[in-house]
């Protein structure tokens, strides 16, 4: 590479990632052929509107490559439809909502602190400034319930036009059924967004909201499901692109869908990632990937249990998918930003993060939350759980000691350099 800064600082990431091991839940390492896709000639390519469809000529391999994707998308998902252009979850999330609300509608999303995410609602974003947020929540602290008769007189009396199912930080599996009776019963449609646990899902680990009657199904493309940076909307409905103006209704889902990403709120697709994602797509339908969903909520269990066993409290006292939160404040005196610079120190990444109800502010919260998708990639196993945890317990009782964190970093560096990075 010419430019000797940038190649300078890819180097370095490259070196960071591989000496360290990466406990961040929303992360993975993609395999070579999704950056080779990534990396391809499709990022010269201008490809506005749809395959069949498109604004510009030349469009031969645009309209097969993005096909493929979305072929390879409503298989993985059982959907009837998916548009794979959403730039990221975000922008994915906002497309939803413009599809089907008009500004000062309801829609009704997991309470922030209890796991939903800052696109559900957050004081501050676009769509809380345009549409009326109310929440449900954790009914029980230990144990993660939802609170389903809250939601359901939340709904009845508000009468949301979204019923939101997804979350950011939260350890447990949701009961889709009720959210599906209590949104047919206030005619809300229900959205999921799956953005960290669609690989699980695709993977048959956990369960598929589609399966329970839900309408439509957000998701990022890089966390559990291990592709680009990226997003896609997957729903029911009927795949028409008439060109008139389409009524409200579940059948005309994909084309308002469609309609909401492109002109709604972005240009041109970026068909690079389109490719890379459809790359992604075939990798996740591979025999071999269901394994490594399986052994992702293996080590996150075994990960979760062997915290508890040396005193860490965590929220919901355990885990039923890729991720542990754990409340530090409780269990070492101490908050979650803290313990985030004490591991990052001896090569472990994780992240700060609010517990429920958490009685300190978000940038020095009380807890971390932390997951197993990448680790899992990297080829680490039940035992190795035993040590990250352990690793976790050592620095963050000697916190103050320089001496011991410095050992344990020279510790995390061999054991990290016996799993190298996917090729
Ligand atoms: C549940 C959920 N939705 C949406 C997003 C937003 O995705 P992005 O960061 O790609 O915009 C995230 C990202 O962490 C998420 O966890």
């Amino acid at each position: 590479m010419q430019d000797k800064a940038v190649a300078k600082l890819i180097a370095a990431e490259e070196k960071r990632q591989s000496e360290g091991l990466e406990l961040i839940p929303s992360e993975n390492y993609v395999s070579s052929e999704v950056r080779q896709a990534m990396g391809s000639i499709f990022t010269n390519k201008y490809s506005e509107g749809f395959p069949g469809k498109r604004y510009y000529g030349g469009q031969v391999n645009t309209d097969a490559v993005e096909k493929l994707a979305i072929d390879r998308a409503k298989t993985l998902f059982k959907a009837d439809h998916a548009n794979v252009q959403p730039h990221s979850g975000a922008p994915a999330n906002e497309a939803v909502y413009h599809a089907w609300m008009e500004p000062g509608d309801t829609i009704m999303g997991m309470e922030l602190s209890h796991g939903g995410h800052l696109t559900h609602g957050r004081p501050g974003t676009i769509s809380a400034k345009l549409f009326n947020f109310v929440r449900y929540g954790i009914d029980d602290i230990e144990t993660g319930k939802i609170d389903y008769a809250q939601m359901r007189e939340t709904a009845l009396k508000t009468k949301p036009k979204i019923i939101l199912a997804g979350f950011s930080s939260y350890p447990r599996e949701l009961d889709y059924a009720k959210f599906a009776a209590i949104g047919e019963e206030v005619g809300a449609v229900l959205m999921a967004d799956m953005s960290h646990i669609a690989g699980l899902i695709a993977g048959g680990v956990l369960n598929n909201p589609f399966d329970f009657g839900f309408h439509i199904m957000t998701t990022t493309t890089h966390k559990t499901l291990r592709g680009p940076r990226g997003a896609m909307i997957l729903s029911r409905g009927i795949v028409s692109n008439p060109l008139k103006p389409v009524d409200k209704t579940i059948d005309n889902l994909p084309t308002l869908i469609d309609r909401s990403v492109f002109p709604g709120l972005q240009g041109g697709p970026h068909m690079h990632i389109i490719a890379a994602k459809a790359v992604a797509f075939y990798e996740a339908a591979q025999p071999a990937y269901k394994l490594y969903c399986e052994q992702v909520l293996i080590n996150a269990k075994v990960l979760g249990d062997e915290l508890m066993k040396l005193g860490f409290k965590l929220v919901t006292n355990g885990t039923d998918n890729h991720m542990v939160l754990a409340d530090i404040q409780t269990s070492f005196g101490f908050d979650g930003g803290v313990a985030e610079k004490t591991l990052d120190r001896i090569g472990l990444t994780l992240n700060k993060n609010v517990v429920p109800d958490d009685p300190l502010p978000p940038f020095r919260p009380s807890g971390v939350r932390l997951g197993t998708p990448a680790i899992t990639t990297r080829g680490l196993k039940e035992e190795h759980m035993i040590k990250v945890a352990q690793w976790m317990h050592k620095a963050l009782k000697s916190h103050n000691d320089e001496t011991e964190l410095n050992k344990l970093a020279k510790e995390v560096k061999q054991f990290a350099s016996e799993f190298p990075l996917p090729d």
